[in-house]
């Protein structure tokens, strides 16, 4: 536990009195109900995407094209993501203060943000090209760093998720 800052504390205090945060810490099995549908999410998500970023890395392929495989797996990825992002938010406003205060939160929260701008960079730039490199025997150097970089901050993401509670 660290201490926060007081315009934080603010914003903490004020999530914790919403309706929604009330409703999730005094209704029974709310809470691990929200938990289950966070892990079934977070499944939906790193699962698609990682095979994705393994595609970018050169994995399958002569079995599967990059467009195909963006179409076949990131629906299924966002929808986890959507699962994710809302059970955790619930979860998140019913104990704001206490769990904004563990030391992982804060990192997973940057990892949050760091995955989502490698998502926004890589579909604003090398992905609008794909035509002209898929097929090629290597993915550009962006591509597949687009890909490395997922695949390190969703396993970040991951971890520390899990170390909130033990942090
Ligand atoms: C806006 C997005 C998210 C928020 C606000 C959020 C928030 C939370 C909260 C509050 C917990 C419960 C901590 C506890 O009670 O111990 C949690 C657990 C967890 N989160 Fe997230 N999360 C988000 C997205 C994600 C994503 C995208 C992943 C995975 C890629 C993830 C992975 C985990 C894991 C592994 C746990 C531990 C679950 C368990 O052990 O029961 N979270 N998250």
């Amino acid at each position: 536990m660290r201490p926060l800052a007081l315009g934080a504390m603010d914003v903490l205090m004020w999530l914790e009195g919403t309706w929604v945060a009330e409703f999730v810490r005094v209704t029974p099995w709310v809470y691990s109900s929200l938990e289950i549908v966070h892990l079934l999410g977070l499944a939906l998500l790193v699962g698609p995407a990682a095979l994705f970023d393994l595609r970018l890395l050169g994995a399958g392929r002569d079995a599967i094209s990059v467009p195909t495989a963006a179409r076949r797996l990131l629906p299924v990825a966002r929808a986890g993501l959507a699962a994710a992002a809302v059970s955790g938010t619930a979860m998140f406003t019913s104990g704001a203060k206490e769990i904004a205060s563990t030391g992982a939160a804060p990192v997973k929260l940057v990892l949050l943000v760091v995955a989502g701008l490698n998502i926004a960079v890589f579909h604003l730039g090398v992905y609008r090209r794909v035509g002209s490199w898929d097929g090629h025997r290597r993915a550009p150097a962006a591509a597949r760093a687009a890909g490395a970089v997922s695949l390190v901050t969703w396993a970040g993401v991951v971890a520390c998720g899990r170390l909130i509670a033990y942090t």
